[in-house]
């Protein structure tokens, strides 16, 4: 099978390398899945970069990726079938993949049975490049959305880093659900805006690392309901401060750099009576998002999620680099041709 193996920390051109590798064959839990697409993440960025995901360090020969969709091929000698038939659409993020274990930037991979996803409409006229975009980016959204910020109907909801991934789909599941959205951006152009309000934004801030309170306050006199956090370390603080009395802000993004916070004072920092929490889920299977109310929503129409570039397997150097200048308006979709 084609992979992509992470080799030294640098460059995408020198860090990966496409290999031509044995398929593998699954142990008595695992999947083998048959990969038909995958989406590029930011911790693949730090992997590249590092030799260091947010979990733990990646090893040279290590292929990247925390998510896969595809079919299954071949069940463990201990999975049922009968949960997972072979050929069945099927889909896999998280759990360590492509840290601890041989990840989805391939043909094939073998994943825990209890980490994979089979979808229930299993006659989805989705294409591969859209249900390659969906795992890791709706189950980080929907955790964010109703596991930590509880989002409710007629919330105010400001989504700090509106043009990530992360960020379109929390947006437009949001404005399903009922919730007014303002979404951040620091780009100024008209496409970046429209793009947001494709995916749900009702209001759109250009953010300048200033004081964001102002701006938001003059749309929602109180503050924002609900903040999701989604650039990091350096805007947090800001974010806290566009709270509304007894609201939540959710931290769970790095593409601003360090997750970490410098001088995190929470007296200072953390509105009296609101409330900061942070997804970081360890595994597909406890993420437990409505993956196929989801996936129909999307096939209605009534949910515009849709990947913002597709490479093929062979230009994961340019899919890379692409990544690491945050240009590609949504998630970035790899298809390894299968
Ligand atoms: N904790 C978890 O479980 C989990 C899971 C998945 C993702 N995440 C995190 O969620 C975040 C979003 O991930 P993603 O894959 O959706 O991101 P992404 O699509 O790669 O994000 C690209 C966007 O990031 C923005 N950006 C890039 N550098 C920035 C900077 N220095 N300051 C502010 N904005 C910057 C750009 O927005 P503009 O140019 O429009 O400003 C760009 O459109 C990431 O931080 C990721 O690590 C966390």
């Amino acid at each position: 099978m084609r992979a992509v193996q992470f080799i030294t920390p640098g460059s995408a051109a020198t860090a990966l390398k496409i290999v031509d590798l044995p398929t593998p064959k699954p142990k008595a839990t695992q999947i083998l899945l048959k990969i038909k697409a995958f989406g590029l993440n930011r911790s693949e960025l730090l992997s590249r970069l590092y030799g260091r995901a947010p979990i733990g360090p990646v090893p040279s020969g290590r292929v990247l990726g925390v998510e896969a969709t595809g079919v299954v091929e071949e069940t463990g000698a201990e999975v049922s079938v009968s949960s997972y038939p072979k050929g069945a659409i099927a889909m896999t993020a998280i759990g360590g993949m492509g840290i601890a274990y041989d990840g989805g930037y391939a043909q094939y991979c073998c994943v825990e049975a209890s980490n994979v996803r089979v979808l229930k409409s299993q006659n989805t006229q989705l294409s591969w490049e859209v249900l390659g975009a969906l795992p890791e980016m709706l189950q980080t959204a929907w955790g964010c959305l109703f596991r930590c910020l509880k989002l409710k109907a007629g919330d105010k909801l400001l989504v700090r880093g509106g043009t990530t991934s992360v960020g379109l789909a929390a947006a437009a599941i949001a404005k399903r659900h009922g919730a007014a959205v303002m979404s951040t951006t620091r780009r100024a152009d008209s496409t970046t805006h429209n793009l947001l309000k494709d995916n749900g934004a009702e209001h759109i801030l250009v953010d300048d690392d200033k004081d964001l309170r102002p701006a938001v306050t003059a749309v929602w006199p109180t503050g924002a309901d609900k903040v999701l956090e989604l650039v990091g370390g350096s805007s947090l603080a800001s974010s806290l401060a566009c709270l509304a009395p007894e609201g939540i802000c959710c931290f769970v993004g790095l593409v601003g750099g360090s997750p970490a916070i410098t001088d995190f004072s929470p007296l200072a920092m953390i509105p009296t009576g609101a409330y900061l929490t942070a997804y970081a889920e360890r595994t597909f299977q406890a993420s437990n998002f409505p993956l196929d109310e989801l996936v129909q929503d999307i096939e209605d129409g009534s949910l515009p999620v849709k990947p913002g570039k597709v490479f093929q397997l062979n230009e994961i150097v340019e899919a890379h680099e692409c990544l690491e200048k945050g240009e590609s308006g949504g998630k970035i979709v790899v298809l390894t041709g299968m």
